[in-house]
């Protein structure tokens, strides 16, 4: 049996009150669109479709070429949108998921269960439903025993029928061609004039064809994004969910609501994350790490035993038993090897720092390869600009940068060099040589009482 996948993204989104679509706006770091194409990917789907509109261009561009779109150019509503793949999908013979773009938190466990469901108790459609308060403006699930007779909309229902706690989640499960032949029947003779997929549950019961309704208790997991207030609520419960997991892994979360870690981030066992850490997109953190306060990790891999605070990294590795910051910035492809000391107010950037080097305090390394064992001294720059090109700056094993030192590059400083401090080094210093590059001090005797007495006379 063959499984598709339709994902509505189509809307603009209005009451979101931004230009960007709102399936792009991001939960906890990753844009709504992505949470659900990821969930599906742990299921073996054989072909998932995203029904685009509003800004297609902006929805395509965080999604990659392993899903199929199609475009729905006027948003006529959601059996529209779902028409909008029946040139793709309408002769195939399989079973189709729905899943409206607004619902993030949905989990792949639910939607296998909605399919075993639907398969179980052979229907022709099922309904993911959930018994909500009753002023959500969901659409409301009308029952004759195990089945459901039809889904009226919030904005069409009677004060009776909005007293109805079971509402429509917006995860269907379909017969694939039933599903196509029903939407073909829909009609916008509604209150807000669209073609309702909701619709559908109702022609496929006048067609002597029975609709299932799975009830899920956790309605947090459904529920539909339709402003910046549910974006943030639904931010909190992921961050729980995914805080929670990490836990019960072992890592040591010390606060449990003021720890924002994305869903693809992996943590070691052992780990320490202290409060107001933000760790998102592909970061992994091995065993046994301390990250201090407020640390913000991005596409960042870091391996065992590693210590870090106060510091915001990004697209970089970190190997064991190296320390960073506090204050300190990594980004753009560093790779920092073992038992490294990065200290206070460092910046690096595009560089290799070897095993064992240290730079402790206010330092910029940028496009740099730096060695083993190598001490770079406070203040020290690598000057990689010369306002049109980036050079490089090496430095060999065992090298020593005194402090408050420019490397104007392309420049080497070759193993066991000693650069003095204060020196603005522009060629190479060769292996064992000291490079000492600045003007020699004059003492003038005596000459501190002359310049006092300048002043006062002013
Ligand atoms: C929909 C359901 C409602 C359910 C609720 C759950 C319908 C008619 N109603 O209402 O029963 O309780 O979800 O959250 O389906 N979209 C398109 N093209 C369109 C219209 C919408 O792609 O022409 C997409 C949107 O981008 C969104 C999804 O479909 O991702 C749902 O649309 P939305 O307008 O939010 O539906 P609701 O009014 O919330
Ligand atoms: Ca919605």
């Amino acid at each position: 049996m063959k499984k598709y996948a339709i994902i509505l993204a189509a809307g603009k989104g209005t009451r979101m009150k931004s230009d960007l679509p709102k399936v792009a706006h991001e939960v906890l770091y990753k844009p709504m669109i992505c949470h659900i194409v990821d969930e599906l990917r742990k299921m073996d789907i054989d072909e998932t479709i995203v029904v685009v509109g509003y800004q297609s261009e902006a929805v395509k561009a965080i999604l990659d070429d392993q899903v199929t779109f199609v475009y729905q150019n006027e948003q006529l509503g959601t059996g529209h949108a779902v028409m909008q793949a029946a040139d793709l999908l309408k002769d195939r013979e399989g079973t189709t998921l729905v899943l409206n773009g607004d619902a993030p938190l949905i989990r792949h466990e639910t939607l296998e269960a909605l399919m075993d469901y639907h398969e179980q108790g052979h229907y022709q459609g099922t309904i993911v439903t959930a018994h909500c308060p009753l002023s959500q403006p969901f659409g409301r699930i009308i029952r004759q025993g195990q089945r459901v007779e039809k889904i009226v909309e919030f904005k069409d229902a009677s004060e009776e029928i909005r007293q109805i706690s079971e509402m429509n989640a917006g995860e269907y499960c379909f017969d694939n061609q039933a599903l196509f032949e029903a939407l073909s029947h829909l009609t916008n003779d509604n209150a807000q004039h669209e073609y309702y997929l909701t619709d559908v549950v109702g022609i496929m019961n006048d067609h002597g064809q029975s609709v299932g309704g799975y009830v899920i208790d956790d309605f947090n997991e459904v529920g539909g994004i339709n402003d910046r207030v549910a974006l943030s609520e639904a931010t909190a419960i992921l961050k729980q969910r995914i805080n929670r997991q990490h836990l019960l892994n072992g890592v040591n979360i010390i606060d449990l609501n003021n720890t924002y870690i994305s869903s693809d981030v992996e943590i070691g066992e052992g780990t320490t994350i202290e409060p107001g850490c933000i760790l998102k997109g592909k970061t992994v953190i091995g065993k046994h790490c301390y990250i201090g306060g407020y640390c913000e990790l991005t596409d960042t891999i870091v391996k065992d035993h590693v210590e870090i605070k106060f510091s915001v990294i990004s697209d970089s590795i970190i190997e064991s038993g190296t320390d960073i910051g506090p204050y300190a910035r990594l980004r753009n492809h560093c790779h920092i090897l073992e038992n490294v000391h990065i200290g206070n107010f460092v910046e690096m950037k595009k560089a290799t720092f070897g095993k064992g080097s240290k730079s402790a305090h206010l330092t910029y390394i940028g496009d740099a390869t730096v060695g083993e064992g190598v001490n770079i001294g406070c203040g020290t720059i690598t000057v990689n600009y010369d306002g049109k090109n980036k050079s490089q700056t090496i430095i060999k094993d065992h090298a020593f940068i005194g402090c408050n030192t420019n490397l104007v590059a392309p420049v080497t400083v070759e193993e066991n060099a000693f650069v003095a401090a204060g020196s603005t080094i522009v060629d190479t210093v060769p292996e064992n040589a000291m490079g000492i590059a600045r003007a020699r001090q004059v003492n003038k005797e005596g000459y501190a009482k002359v310049l006092e007495k300048k002043r006062n006379k002013k």
